[in-house]
């Protein structure tokens, strides 16, 4: 977290005043989505800006699906500053029509055959680190490992120098979570930053083009016509706040889960062809993000109302745990076969990148198991996270042998 955290008072009744940024949500919001889901399930708040959150699973859904009445122009959780310029990230913040074009440029690009070959560059990704941290007896499985792996997937695929990690490092925690006291305006200078860093990445491919996914981007089309400068880096600002945070989550919780679990952990040690299982039941247990939509008209929510211009949350992490739709959804539960879960999310914003996350998160935690099998959380020691639209483990101390 950067800056002063700026708090709100607490809480006291969640289903009319929930707030995102609280530090009892922050750390632990699973029993709250419980209580919501089982007196109130669609609640509101006049926090941050105001927004709607549906719980179970069959609303996220619903939500999710109707596009026409649930517009994705402004994705984030709370409102942009007055007088700001949207972030237009295609296909993130589009609708239909346009945004089927939008996503069928993309795609091919995040086929299971493209994320095959990014598999060899992610294990010498994940070797380096591990060789870092060789000789030492403890570290933080959050800060040493899973916040580098995906920047330098990302930086790779996008023929980016990964001398750059830390820049992108730095925009993507004040983009998405950033607390201080000036968090919009934080987050607007961090986003105009990212576009004109690829405003210079793309026009030095237009000069000069690579092997990399900006290159292709050039040589795409859309309508018959090349993208815009301005599509071009709002797509490739996506791929990096939306390929980075969400999966350095991914890999520090599962690795969290795994350093408080022995059980779970020697079972993967001994057997890693549960590893492809476990991480689904990670990705449901600890589903790591949030997104908005904004209603486009008066309309309702498994009977609730919901006034147009209202900010809807689609909370996936909620979804999961619903227990209409999983057994016993709090347990993780690594023999979970069951499991349709909304990690990455549903309808037609359905992650792209959900080939190339589940590829970098077994690869991550694969190698981390083969390198330390009995690590375990440093007993002195807590698991701290942040929150928001990424909820993501800040900080995981271990002791690695
Ligand atoms: C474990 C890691 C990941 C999780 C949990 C995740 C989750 C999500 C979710 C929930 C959505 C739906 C958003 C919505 O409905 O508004 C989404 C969309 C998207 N994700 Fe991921 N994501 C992950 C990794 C990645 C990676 C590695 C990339 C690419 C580098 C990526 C690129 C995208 C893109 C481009 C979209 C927009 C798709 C569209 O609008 O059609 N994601 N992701």
């Amino acid at each position: 977290m950067s800056g002063t955290e700026r708090r709100n008072p607490p809480v006291t009744d969640w289903s009319t005043e929930y707030d995102l940024r609280d530090p009892a949500y922050v750390a632990d919001p699973y029993d709250i989505w419980r209580d919501l889901r089982s007196r109130c399930p669609v609640a509101t708040t006049d926090r941050l800006g105001g927004s709607v959150l549906p719980t179970r699973y069959d609303d996220v859904v619903a939500v999710a699906h109707d596009t026409a009445t649930f517009s994705s122009v402004d994705t984030a959780v709370f409102p942009r500053p007055a007088g700001a310029s949207p972030f237009v990230a295609p296909p993130i913040t589009s609708d239909p029509p346009f945004h089927a074009e939008a996503r069928r440029i993309l795609l091919p690009h995040f086929g299971l055959a493209a994320v095959t070959r990014l598999e060899a560059r992610t294990r010498e990704i994940v070797t380096e680190l591990l060789d870092g941290l060789e000789g030492r007896a403890e570290a933080d499985a959050a800060a040493d490992f899973a916040e580098h792996v995906p920047v330098r997937v990302i930086a790779h695929l996008l023929g980016i120098p990964a001398d750059d990690e830390p820049r992108f490092t730095d925009w993507v925690v004040r983009v998405l979570q950033d607390t201080g006291p000036d968090t919009e305006r934080t987050r607007a200078t961090a986003t105009r930053e990212l576009l004109a860093y690829f405003g210079d990445v793309v026009a030095a491919r237009r000069v000069e083009r690579g092997d990399d996914l900006v290159s292709a981007l050039l040589d795409a089309e859309l309508d018959g016509a090349p993208l815009t400068d301005k599509h071009l880096q709002g797509t490739c600002a996506l791929l990096l706040l939306a390929g980075i945070d969400t999966t350095w989550s991914m890999i520090a919780s599962s690795l969290a889960h795994l350093a408080r679990t022995p059980a779970d952990r020697d079972r993967l040690v001994t057997d890693p062809s549960l590893l492809p299982q476990a991480c689904e039941e990670f990705l449901r247990a600890f589903a790591p993000v949030t997104q908005a939509r904004i209603a486009t008209d008066d309309t309702e929510i498994a009977g609730c109302p919901v006034t147009a211009g209202s900010r809807v949350l689609l909370v996936f992490g909620a979804a999961n745990r619903d227990p209409s739709h999983f057994d016993r959804p709090d347990v993780v539960d690594i023999d979970r076969t069951e499991n349709r879960h909304l990690a990455f999310g549903v309808g037609i914003h359905r992650c792209i990148g959900s080939n190339l996350a589940r590829m970098e998160l077994q690869v991550a935690i694969g190698g981390w198991l083969e390198r330390f099998p009995g690590f375990h959380l440093r007993p002195d020691a807590t698991v701290t996270w942040t929150g928001e639209q990424i909820r993501s483990p800040h900080r995981v101390p271990v002791r690695l042998r």
